[in-house]
């Protein structure tokens, strides 16, 4: 196990910075997910850990030593990508102990360590089997197999799930999940699945445009996002991002003629005398349909199924938005829409960064 620091780190490819001016500790035995849109630095992040990328400026450390100048194979790590590279002429058994045998690895110690890791993985079946015939998922714990056999101090997952079938992935996630916290191996995973951040991490530390934007745990990412581009990543169906207007009593959304008020929908005082332009941003999740006459009179655009799940799209000026119908027998005709008041979030219009009662004064 180790503790890793990045310290100012940056990557630059010519001109193009790749990573940019990044710090984070990653606590011994932490889960943390990397997450970001696709091209926003978590490979090359990565990879610098794993000392296949050089860092163009700041440090990367290993239980406080610096590591910079130190080559992928002497800094202790494992990693595994997206696409598995098995040897396909070696048997599982031969794959999984491989990196054993080529660190001249004492016969004894090999077994012991192959029934640890065929224990964990649950391979026992397919020691004797080539990779060829497995299934994606299953030669994806091959890998992982491989990758844990040697106790590294870091494990590093590249999207390790993302070329297996949304029907086995699931369970995957759950066992990698427990998995780690089993192996209490220091643990960063990299995705572009929002989802998989969620179940997966200790800590989730989301990128955008090569820089860190917020770490922190799942369920405060998800509550407390910093910017409306964390509220809008995390969650699905994304975040309602609604413009404010003060009016009389309330706050007017977008450019129609809805408002809402200050006793009805339980508005922070702060919020109705707030000086900056601001954005209200509200998941589905808190919006729903009322058959009492307690709600907005928004009109509704359409009421449609997902799974067991009901939603409904409404319309504030020219943007649609979406809310989820929890009525158990909901009347075709009329009903309004209800915001829940401990789910709307307030955003600087001009910065996008949250603004609560604290940096609203
Ligand atoms: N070796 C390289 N040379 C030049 N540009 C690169 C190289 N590796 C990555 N990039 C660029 O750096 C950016 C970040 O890439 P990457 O770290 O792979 O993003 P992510 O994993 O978040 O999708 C991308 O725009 C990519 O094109
Ligand atoms: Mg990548």
């Amino acid at each position: 196990m180790a503790e890793i620091t990045l310290k100012n780190l940056s990557v630059r490819f010519g001109a193009f910075n790749a990573v940019d001016d990044v710090s984070l500790t990653v606590k011994n035995g932490e889960f943390v997910v990397y997450l970001g849109p696709s091209g926003c630095g978590k490979t090359t992040t990565l990879r610098c850990i794993a000392g296949l990328v050089k860092a163009s400026s700041g440090d990367v450390l290993f239980d406080g030593v610096r590591v910079n100048e130190l080559s992928a194979s002497e800094r202790n790590i494992a990693m595994v990508f997206q696409f598995v590279s098995l040897y396909p002429h070696l048997s599982i058994k031969e794959n999984i102990v491989f990196p054993l045998k080529a660190r001249g690895v004492a016969k004894a110690q090999i077994a012991r360590k192959l029934d640890w890791v065929t224990e964990i993985f649950k391979l026992g079946d397919e020691l004797a089997r080539y990779p060829s015939a497995l299934p994606p998922g299953a030669r994806q714990k091959v890998a992982l197999a491989r990758a844990v056999i040697r106790e590294p101090a870091v494990l590093l997952l590249d999207e390790p799930l993302s070329a297996i079938d949304e029907q086995f992935r699931e369970e995957m996630r759950w066992e990698l999940g427990h998995l780690q916290r089993q192996l209490g191996v220091t643990t960063i995973y990299v995705t572009h699945d929002q989802r998989e951040a969620m179940s997966l991490a200790d800590r989730i530390v989301l990128m955008n445009n090569s820089r860190i934007v917020q770490v922190s745990e799942p369920d405060r990412m998800f509550f407390e996002p910093i910017d409306v581009f964390a509220g809008q990543f995390i969650g699905s169906p994304s975040m309602n991002l609604i413009d404010l207007a003060p009016v009389e009593g309330g706050l007017k959304l977008g450019d129609g003629d809805v408002t809402l008020t200050a006793l009805r929908d339980r508005l922070p005082a702060w919020a109705l005398s707030s000086k900056r332009p601001l954005k209200l941003g509200v998941r589905p999740l808190n919006v729903h349909l009322t058959d009492d006459a307690d709600g907005v009179a928004i009109p509704v655009d359409d009421v449609f199924s997902v799974g067991r799940e009901r939603f409904f799209s409404f319309r504030i000026g020219d943007t649609i938005h979406q809310g989820v119908d929890k009525r158990r027998s909901p009347s075709s005709s009329g009903g309004s829409v209800h915001f829940d008041p401990a789910g709307l979030l307030f955003f600087d219009a001009a910065t996008g960064r949250r603004v609560d009662a604290e940096v609203a004064a």
